[in-house]
């Protein structure tokens, strides 16, 4: 028994290959291409685990797939391989749907190919678990409920649209050929090994940096944060005893706006690596030019996966945000080796254009 995961080297997909590794037997062959968001130091802890394999490689490489399904056998694939981050689907959307439309295809008629061969009580026990997110159902007012599994897809971003393609594509698998499908759909995740892209790591980044915290727009878009651990423990849950062909959202019950997430990171680090000028971090604060079309509002009703799979999440904001700013000021060097390179480009194209509001 093994399973396959793809995007294991990125921040959820490691965060779970070691999760699953402390929690399982069971060997993982991880399959990820290693983009600028895939980092083999986020595996390193996993060096002399014989139950681990990373494999370099594209998902939208029909004959690698074809190789490695057939050498290994997997009785489920864990699909995390995406491009992932908003604004560089802004400035290049190309990636994403290569990636995140024809990558996932791949996949599935790989997955097709292998399942329909399979003995019948190993067809019967395999999975495909697509992860996916809370942005496909596009943005919400103030007023607005949740996001349940059956609102409608609005996706707003090249990044979302292709997302929500995807989902499309696994729902069809089932309902066409039968695939033996489950699809996440997680809000933003926070904790360990986060790409310095995004808004925590970026913010935490650049304020031990000395340089500006930008604030998009006027910092009141909403997000509802999971600590990685749980998002972690939520894929076991639905991998283990999800119904096929069903969707489950993932979420933390904790909606902030982006500035008090700000706010928070300041706090946190004036209390653990104070400036030497004595001054708040707050002071770098800066209000820049906003996202075209930035979502407004995202908040998830988990009340589905609590309810049929009793799952709910286990770390607080107040406890996963201080374990987090922890763990980037410990990791200070993880953070250097993976933004050295290409990242300083990134940052000059999506930064240089937005000045302070
Ligand atoms: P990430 O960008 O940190 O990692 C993505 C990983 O996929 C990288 O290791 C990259 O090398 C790999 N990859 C990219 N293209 C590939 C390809 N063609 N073939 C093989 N590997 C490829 O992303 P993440 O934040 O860890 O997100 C993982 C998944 O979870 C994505 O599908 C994302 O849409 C979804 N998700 C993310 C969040 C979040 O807050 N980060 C929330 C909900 C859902
Ligand atoms: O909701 C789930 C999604 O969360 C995932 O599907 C995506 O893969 C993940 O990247 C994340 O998307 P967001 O766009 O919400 O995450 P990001 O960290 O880029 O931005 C969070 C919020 O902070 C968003 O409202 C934009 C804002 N922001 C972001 C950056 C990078 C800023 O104000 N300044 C910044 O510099």
């Amino acid at each position: 028994m093994l399973i396959l995961v793809t995007g294991g080297a990125g921040f959820i997909g490691a965060n779970f290959v070691i999760d699953w590794l402390e929690n399982h037997d069971e060997p993982v062959i991880n399959l990820d291409k290693l983009t600028y968001a895939g980092n083999r130091d986020s595996l390193a802890s996993l060096a002399n685990n014989s139950k681990h394999q990373l494999v370099v490689g594209d998902i939208g490489d029909r004959a690698l797939l074809d190789t490695l399904l057939s050498q290994h056998r997997p009785r489920a694939i864990i699909n995390f391989a995406a491009e992932s981050h908003v604004d560089r689907s802004i400035h290049g959307p190309i990636d994403f749907i290569n990636t995140n439309i024809l990558g996932t295809f791949h996949l599935l008629e790989a997955c097709r190919s292998y399942w329909q061969a399979l003995p019948a009580a190993k067809k019967d026990t395999f999975r495909f678990l697509h992860v996916s997110t809370d942005e496909v159902y596009g943005s919400l007012e103030a007023s607005d409920a949740a996001f349940t599994e059956s609102n409608p897809f609005q996706p707003n971003s090249p990044y979302s649209a292709s997302k929500a393609a995807s989902d499309h594509l696994v729902r069809a698998w089932h309902h066409t050929y039968g695939l033996p499908v489950l699809t996440t759909n997680c809000s933003n995740n926070y904790g360990p090994l986060q790409f310095p892209e995004k808004l925590i790591p970026l913010v935490t980044a650049n304020a031990l940096a000395g340089k500006p915290l930008p604030i998009y727009g006027d910092g009141m878009n909403v997000r509802d944060w999971l600590y990685v651990g749980d998002h972690c423990s939520a894929i076991r849950r639905v991998l283990a005893d999800g119904k096929l062909g069903e969707t489950y959202n993932i979420g933390g019950w904790n909606e902030q706006p982006n500035i008090d997430i700000v706010h928070m990171i300041c706090d946190l680090l004036d209390e653990m690596r104070p400036r030497v000028d004595g001054a708040s971090y707050r002071q770098q604060i800066t209000f820049v030019k906003d996202r075209p079309g930035h979502d407004r509002r995202y908040a998830i009703d988990a009340r589905k996966i609590e309810r049929e799979l009793g799952w709910r999440p286990a770390e607080t904001f107040a406890s996963g945000i201080r374990k987090t700013i922890s763990w980037y000021l410990e990791h200070q060097e993880w953070v250097e080796r993976v933004t050295s390179g290409a990242y300083r480009q990134w940052i000059d194209t999506n930064y240089s254009e937005r000045t302070s509001a």
